[in-house]
């Protein structure tokens, strides 16, 4: 095969494979400039040898093209979570907590709804037209999406014509794909070679972030509004039941299924009822919703800080499937700690192939008696992460192997220890470990660390396999000739990347703590041993006892911090970080 066409098909298997990571699972493992430049790459070679370009390139269909630039929009009130429930016991207690809040009263209305998988949108209406679409975001701050509104089929424009309408009113709901829709859409992805949404919520999501709409999203997804956040004047019914009924007469698409309960027992039977239509259903949903309908009620029980009081979502039993564990390996920290991962026969849960689990430490292993060769349940809730939540004993085969305790680092063969109490396993060969410098040099330069753009995991990891650049200072020590070593990168990359290293140095103090990737020292905690401290110096000396007395720093925590400032290598390493050398700064 030709060396360009060559080249083209594994660049665009490249892109395709992060666009499935992107808009499947709205995560990325590169950064953007590192995406884009596969992108560019791909139409230099694209443009040498038009010949090569195929119908679903990228560089062609504007449906492929991804770029983070929504514009974001600061939601007026948060958008927040759900409590979650799976048991009987826990809606009774719930039910309790609410009737205390009323004085136990018991005449309160229970408004039973549908728990709808896609994600969470906010809708405001001015004078009666549509103003704004965003999404949830990290709860404060959303994306405007409105202008991919014609890919939500049901969502009205223009409100149909009413006495007294409020000029400015906030809806929440949910933004889903019909499962028509979905088998239609990943037909399409296929027949272009394209990967397929692994799920119906990833699919609304990855299509309503879409910033180039495509034609063959037109009137794909579909909206139900399942709360009036706020409105500019008293209007709408004080039973949410009733608001959302109304909405109905402006022509906002609620979903019917909804109903008034007064007490436990018609709540479960509604439960019930849902449980055993849910199969018939056009969408898909993992439980229902249950909230205080009244909502002067729902003023006085309030909110904490991630959901509302006066609402819980009762899931549905987790979705499980049984598979094979093919093997155990342990994989090694940025803090050196040892966690064994089951490798499984590849299984599908509700879409998702699922090839690995973790099984945390040895604790769990011994929890659960798994064997090598054991035959387990896996399961995955929601979004998630999956476990194992049992051995199937009978189906256990002669040969099935222990899982033994390793004695030496999968990487680096150094002696494995168990400190104390503690139930975890370490490799202790800090700066001598390879997983350990590269996990140590990912946090290092992640976006609320450093923040030093453009260096991927894979970049990292070649840079400390080639012995290039294995710790902070030699990462600020690289140079042109040394990056052009690694591969994909061509002077440009290199270039940027230099200049990314030179800007990130203009830090913060909070940032620059968390970037020493200090056991347990998470954001929050560096930005409040920032505040105390204000001076590095000040830091280092810190006793045990004036780190114990700082927000969120428990006795635990105070150790670790204490221990990081006994070590020579780190103390040396900060200080060359901070020198005119390198000239770390904030
Ligand atoms: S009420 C303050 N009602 O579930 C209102 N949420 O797991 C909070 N969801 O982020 C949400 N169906 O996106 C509510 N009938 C329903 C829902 C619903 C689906 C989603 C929503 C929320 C998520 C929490």
């Amino acid at each position: 095969m030709d060396k360009i066409k060559k080249k083209i098909k594994k660049l665009l298997k490249k892109i395709h494979k992060h666009n499935l990571l992107y808009f499947g699972k709205n995560t990325q493992n590169i950064s953007n400039e590192q995406y884009d430049y596969y992108i560019k790459k791909l139409k230099i070679l694209e443009k040498k040898q038009t010949n090569f370009i195929t119908k679903n390139s990228p560089t062609q269909s504007v449906s492929g093209f991804i770029k983070k630039k929504f514009k974001k929009i600061k939601h007026k009130t948060p958008m927040l979570s759900l409590n979650n429930a799976y048991e009987k016991k826990q809606i009774k207690h719930f039910i309790k907590k609410i009737l205390k809040k009323n004085n136990n009263i018991k005449n309160i209305l229970y408004c039973c709804e549908l728990k709808i998988d896609g994600l969470a949108v906010s809708v405001i209406y001015k004078d009666s037209k549509l103003f704004k679409i965003s999404t949830r975001g990290d709860g404060n701050i959303g994306e405007d999406v409105t202008k991919n509104i014609n890919m939500i089929k049901n969502l009205p424009i223009n409100l149909k014509k009413y006495n007294n309408i409020p000029s400015l009113f906030e809806l929440r709901g949910e933004v889903f794909m019909l499962k028509k829709n979905f088998i239609k859409i990943n037909k399409k992805l296929k027949e272009q070679n394209k990967k397929i949404f692994n799920s119906l919520r990833n699919a609304a999501s990855g299509s309503l972030r879409r910033i180039n709409s495509s034609n063959f999203l037109k009137n794909k997804l579909n909206f139900f509004c399942y709360v009036i956040n706020w409105s500019n004047k008293e209007y709408f019914p004080k039973s949410h039941f009733n608001s959302l009924k109304f909405l109905k007469k402006l022509n906002i698409p609620i979903n019917e299924n909804i109903k008034q309960c007064k007490n436990i027992k018609e709540i479960f039977n509604y439960y019930k009822y849902i449980l055993n239509i849910r199969k018939k259903l056009n969408f898909e949903i993992d439980g229902i919703v249950i909230k205080v309908d009244d909502k002067i009620l729902q003023k006085k029980i309030g909110y904490s800080s991630s959901y509302p009081r006066w609402a819980i979502a009762y899931k549905f039993p987790s979705k499980k499937g049984i598979t094979k564990i093919k093997n155990v390996d342990f994989q090694v920290s940025r803090t050196g700690i040892l966690t064994p991962v089951a490798r499984l026969k590849p299984i599908y849960i509700s879409g998702i192939k699922i090839s690995n689990v973790n099984l945390y430490n040895f604790n769990e292993i011994n929890r659960l008696k798994i064997m090598i060769g054991d035959t387990v349940t896996v399961s995955r809730s929601g979004d998630v992460i999956p476990k194992i939540i049992n051995v199937i004993k009978k189906f256990r085969p002669k040969n099935a192997k222990k899982i033994n305790i390793p004695n030496y680092c999968p990487i680096c063969n150094s002696i494995i220890k168990r400190l104390n109490e503690d139930i975890n396993l370490y490799c202790l060969n800090s700066i001598n470990c390879i997983a350990q410098s590269k996990e140590k040099l990912k946090h290092f330069v992640s976006k609320n660390a450093m923040n030093i753009k453009g260096f991927g995991k894979k970049i990292i990891n070649e840079l400390v396999d080639k012995n290039i650049a294995k710790n902070p200072i030699e990462l600020f020590k690289i140079n042109l000739l040394s990056l052009l070593k690694i591969n994909r990168i061509n002077i440009k990359l290199a270039k940027k990347l230099l200049k990314s290293l030179k800007t990130s140095k203009n830090t913060t103090f909070p940032r620059f703590i968390y970037s020493l990737g200090i056991p347990k020292v998470g954001i929050t905690i560096s930005h409040n041993i920032a505040y105390h401290y204000k001076k590095i110096n000040l830091l280092i000396n810190a006793d045990i006892y004036s780190l114990n007395s700082i927000k969120n720093v428990g006795i635990n925590v105070s150790n670790k911090i204490y221990f990081f400032f006994q070590v020579k290598e780190n103390l040396k390493m900060i200080n060359y970080l901070i020198s005119k050398e390198i000239g770390i700064n904030w």
